[in-house]
C-alpha cells in the first residue's frame, strides 16, 4: 500500500472505530465485539506500518472513557490499565516468547483466568471498609459509582480477617446474569423502552444510574480478580492474591488454573472452553498473566504505552505486557438470506431485517437478523440471495457479520432501499444527521396501527385483552381510527365480531372502561412523545400533574422537568405545539380519560424512620436501604417509639416483638413495594 492510500485508510478506520465505540458506549452496538475487535486490528496493524500517521487522537492510543455525567470524578491511586485482544495462538505464543526471552527462562509460571464481559471497576478498600467504587473512565480517573455498588448483594462492606492492609485497590468486574438480563430486559421492552443489545450494556448502563433505587432493583454481582495500590502490599503473586481475596470474603472466579509453559496455558484455555457457558457471567475468553509479580514488575517486560514510536517511558501506559487477553471465536452459522423486510415502527422508523434460511445457532433456531439500517447494508452490501455468515456473541439478536462474496448468485443486484413506505407508499424522509428513514404520513395505517398497540400495551394503559391482533380486527372492522375511538367503542359494535362473543366484547369494554383513571404517566408514555419513554413520562406527570397543564406547557418549563436537556425540551414542545397532536390530547380528554395524578410529594419516604429485621425474600438490606433512603428516608438499627415502620422479612427475631409492643407498623416487601410504587 502505498503512503497516501494508507493515511486515507488509516483515517477511515479511525472515523469508524470512533463511531461503533460510541454506539457501543450508548449500548446500541451494531456490529458484534469480534467484529469490532477486527476494525481496531486492522487500524493498529496499518498504523505499525506506517507509524508517521499515528496521532494521539487514534483509538489505538488511549484505552477509551466511558465517563458519564451526573457522578464525581476519582482518581484511581494506580492506573486502571486494558489488555490487548487475540483470537489467535500463534500470537498467545509469541507473548510467552517474548516473556521468556526477557526473563531468559522458558518455564514460567501463569494463572489462566475467565476473562469476563462485564464492565471493569475498582474497589477501594481503607482499613478494611468499603470506601469507594470506581469505574475505569479514561485509566486515570473514573467515575465514582460506589452507591450503586454498594447495593451489590454478596460483596462484602468489610474484609474478613484481621489485619487489613491500610489502603487497597481491588479491582474486578460487574456483570449481570443472562437470566437477570433478560428479566430486565422483558420488563424494559413492557415499559416501552429499548431493550439492551446483551447483558454486559445493560450491566454498564445500571452503573451509570444515578438513581440507586432502580440499580436496587435489579441483581449486579460482581466478581474480583486484580489488584492496584496495597499498602502494606501482601501479596507477591496472583495465585496468592486469589487466595487472599477469598479469604478477605470476597467473590472470585468460579475457576482458574496456575500453569507452568505455554503448552500448559494452552490445555488450561481449552478446558475454560469447554466450562465456561456453565459460569454465571459472559466468559469471552481468558487472560493469562504471569504469576509472580516480581516477574511482572522486571523492568525488561513492561507497558505498551500512548506513544507513536512506542518506547518513550513516560508516556501514558496503556497495557501491561505481562498478561494477555486470549478471546473466543463467537459462535457463527452460515445460512442465505431469502428476503429483505422492512418494517415501519411507531415512530414510522423504517428498519430493514434479513429473512434467513432458518439455521440452528447457540440454542436456537435463528430466522431473522436485523440490518439496523440503509447505512448497514451498504456498507456490508447485504444482498438478497446471498450467503452470509450469522453471529451471536453475547448479543441476544443474530447480527450479519459478513457476506461470503465468493458464494454470490451471478445475477444478484445490489440492495436499493426502498424509497417509500412499504405500506401506505408514500416517499420516506431521512432528517438531517440522522441514519434511519422514515414514512412521514402520519395517517400512515401500519403507524396507527403500531401506535394504537402501543397506547393499550403493558407499559402503557395496560388494557387487558387488547393486544395487536384485536387492534387489528377493530382498525379491519373500521369501528377505530385512532386512539380515543377505544373509549367510544360500545358492547353492539363488538358482538358481531366473534361468534358467541359477548363474553368476550364485556370483557373488553370492561377492561378499556376500567383504564379510563390509569395513572398519567400511563396515558403520557402511552402517547408516544418523542424522546419519551416511562421515565421520562413519570417526570412529566410528577411535574405537569394533569393532561391539561401538560398541554400548555412552556419551553422553559420543560426544560427543568427532571432529566430533561434542551433537546428533549424543545423535542417535547414540538409536539406539544403540534395540532394534530393537540386534537388528540383533547380528544382523549373528551372521550372521558381522567387520568390519575401521582402523589404529591417526590419523595415518599420523607421523614419516615425504617428498621429492617429478618431476611426479605428479593432485596438485601444494602439494597432495601438504598432505597429508603433514595426515596427520602432513613433506616435506623433500633426500634422506638420514633421508628415510621418496620420492615419484616423471614425469621424476624426481637425487633419484631419489640415493634408489636409499641404498635409501631410492621410491613413486608410487597408492602414496601407499594408504598415505593415500585
Ligand atoms: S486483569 C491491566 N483479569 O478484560 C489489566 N482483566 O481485556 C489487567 N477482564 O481491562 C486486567 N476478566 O476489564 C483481568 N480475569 C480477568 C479479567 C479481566 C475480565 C477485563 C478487564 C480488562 C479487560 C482486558
Amino acid at each position: 500500500m502505498k503512503p497516501a492510500e494508507a493515511q486515507k485508510r488509516i483515517a477511515e478506520l479511525r472515523e469508524e472505530v470512533a463511531r461503533h465505540q460510541r454506539l457501543y458506549d450508548r449500548s446500541r452496538p451494531e456490529i458484534a465485539d469480534f467484529e469490532f475487535d477486527r476494525l481496531k486490528r486492522r487500524l493498529a496493524d496499518l498504523e505499525r506500518e506506517f507509524p508517521q500517521f499515528i496521532t494521539d487522537e487514534s483509538p489505538t492510543q488511549s484505552i477509551g472513557d466511558e465517563r458519564a455525567e451526573g457522578f464525581a470524578r476519582v482518581k484511581h491511586r494506580m492506573a486502571m490499565m486494558t489488555l490487548d485482544n487475540t483470537y489467535d495462538e500463534a500470537e498467545l505464543r509469541d507473548f510467552h516468547a517474548r516473556l521468556a526471552k526477557a526473563l531468559e527462562t522458558e518455564d514460567l509460571a501463569y494463572t489462566v483466568e475467565p476473562k469476563i464481559d462485564g464492565v471493569a471497576v475498582s474497589l477501594t478498600y481503607e482499613q478494611g471498609r468499603l470506601t469507594r467504587a470506581v469505574t475505569r473512565g479514561d485509566g486515570e480517573e473514573g467515575d465514582d459509582v460506589t452507591a450503586n455498588v454498594r447495593t451489590i448483594r454478596g460483596l462484602p462492606h468489610e474484609l474478613k480477617g484481621r489485619l487489613p492492609p491500610d489502603v487497597v485497590e481491588i479491582r474486578g468486574e460487574v456483570f449481570l446474569t443472562e437470566e437477570e438480563f433478560r428479566r430486565i430486559n422483558q420488563q424494559q421492552e413492557e415499559a416501552g423502552e429499548e431493550p439492551y443489545a446483551n447483558p454486559r450494556n445493560l450491566a454498564a448502563g445500571t452503573l451509570k444510574q444515578l438513581d440507586a433505587r432502580l440499580v436496587a432493583g435489579r441483581r449486579l454481582e460482581i466478581v474480583l480478580y486484580g489488584l492496584g495500590h496495597c499498602e502494606p502490599e501482601v501479596v507477591d503473586s496472583q495465585t496468592g492474591l486469589q487466595a487472599q481475596l477469598q479469604a478477605w470474603g470476597l467473590p472470585v472466579v468460579e475457576k482458574f488454573w496456575a500453569v507452568r509453559g505455554i503448552d500448559a496455558v494452552w490445555a488450561a484455555i481449552r478446558e475454560l472452553d469447554g466450562l465456561r457457558r456453565g459460569f454465571a457471567y459472559g466468559t469471552d475468553g481468558a487472560v493469562v498473566k504471569l504469576d509472580s509479580f516480581g516477574q511482572q514488575r522486571h523492568k525488561k517486560i513492561g507497558f505498551r504505552g500512548a506513544d507513536a514510536s512506542g518506547q518513550a517511558e513516560a508516556a501514558r501506559k496503556l497495557s501491561p505486557r505481562w498478561a494477555c487477553a486470549y478471546k473466543f471465536a463467537p459462535d457463527r452459522a452460515e445460512t442465505r438470506v431469502r428476503d429483505i423486510a422492512i418494517q415501519v415502527g411507531r415512530t414510522g422508523v423504517l428498519t430493514p431485517v434479513a429473512e434467513l434460511a432458518p439455521v440452528f445457532l447457540a440454542g436456537t433456531t435463528v430466522k431473522r437478523a436485523t440490518l439496523h439500517n440503509a447505512d448497514e447494508i451498504a456498507r456490508k452490501d447485504v444482498r438478497v440471495g446471498d450467503a452470509v455468515l450469522i453471529e451471536k456473541a453475547g448479543e441476544i439478536i443474530p447480527a450479519v457479520v459478513a457476506v461470503l462474496t465468493d458464494k454470490r448468485p451471478a445475477d444478484s443486484r445490489a440492495y436499493a432501499f426502498p424509497k417509500k413506505c412499504p405500506v401506505c407508499h408514500t416517499a420516506a424522509v431521512r432528517a438531517e444527521g440522522e441514519v434511519a428513514w422514515r414514512c412521514p404520513n402520519p395517517d400512515c395505517p401500519e403507524k396507527v396501527r403500531r401506535r394504537i398497540a402501543y397506547f393499550a400495551s403493558k407499559g402503557c394503559l395496560d388494557i387487558d385483552g387488547l393486544g395487536e391482533e384485536i387492534v387489528d380486527l377493530l382498525l379491519k372492522q373500521g369501528l377505530i381510527r385512532t386512539i380515543p375511538d377505544l373509549f367510544r367503542l360500545k358492547l353492539e359494535d363488538l358482538l358481531p365480531l366473534k361468534k358467541s362473543g359477548e363474553v368476550w366484547a364485556g370483557n373488553l369494554i370492561a377492561a378499556i372502561a376500567a383504564r379510563r383513571n390509569a395513572e398519567l404517566w400511563r396515558v403520557i408514555n402511552g402517547l408516544g412523545l418523542p424522546q419519551v419513554g416511562a421515565a421520562a413520562a413519570k417526570e412529566l406527570a410528577r411535574t405537569f400533574r394533569s393532561l391539561e397543564a401538560l398541554l400548555v406547557a412552556g419551553e422553559d418549563e420543560l426544560i427543568r422537568v427532571e432529566g430533561f436537556g434542551e433537546k428533549t425540551a424543545a423535542a417535547v414542545h414540538a409536539w406539544l405545539s403540534d395540532e394534530s397532536n393537540r386534537r388528540l390530547v383533547r380528544e382523549l380528554i373528551a372521550a372521558g380519560l381522567e387520568p390519575a395524578a401521582p402523589a404529591a410529594t417526590g419523595s415518599v419516604f420523607a421523614g419516615k424512620v425504617f428498621v429492617l429485621t429478618g431476611t426479605l425474600p428479593m432485596l438485601s438490606r444494602e439494597q432495601a436501604t438504598a432505597m429508603i433512603e433514595a426515596a427520602g428516608g432513613k433506616a435506623s438499627g433500633s426500634v422506638s417509639r420514633k421508628t415510621s415502620y418496620v420492615l419484616a422479612g423471614e425469621e424476624a427475631g426481637s425487633k419484631l416483638d419489640k415493634a408489636r409492643e409499641l404498635g409501631v407498623p410492621v410491613i413486608d416487601e410487597a408492602e414496601f413495594r407499594r408504598m415505593l410504587g415500585a
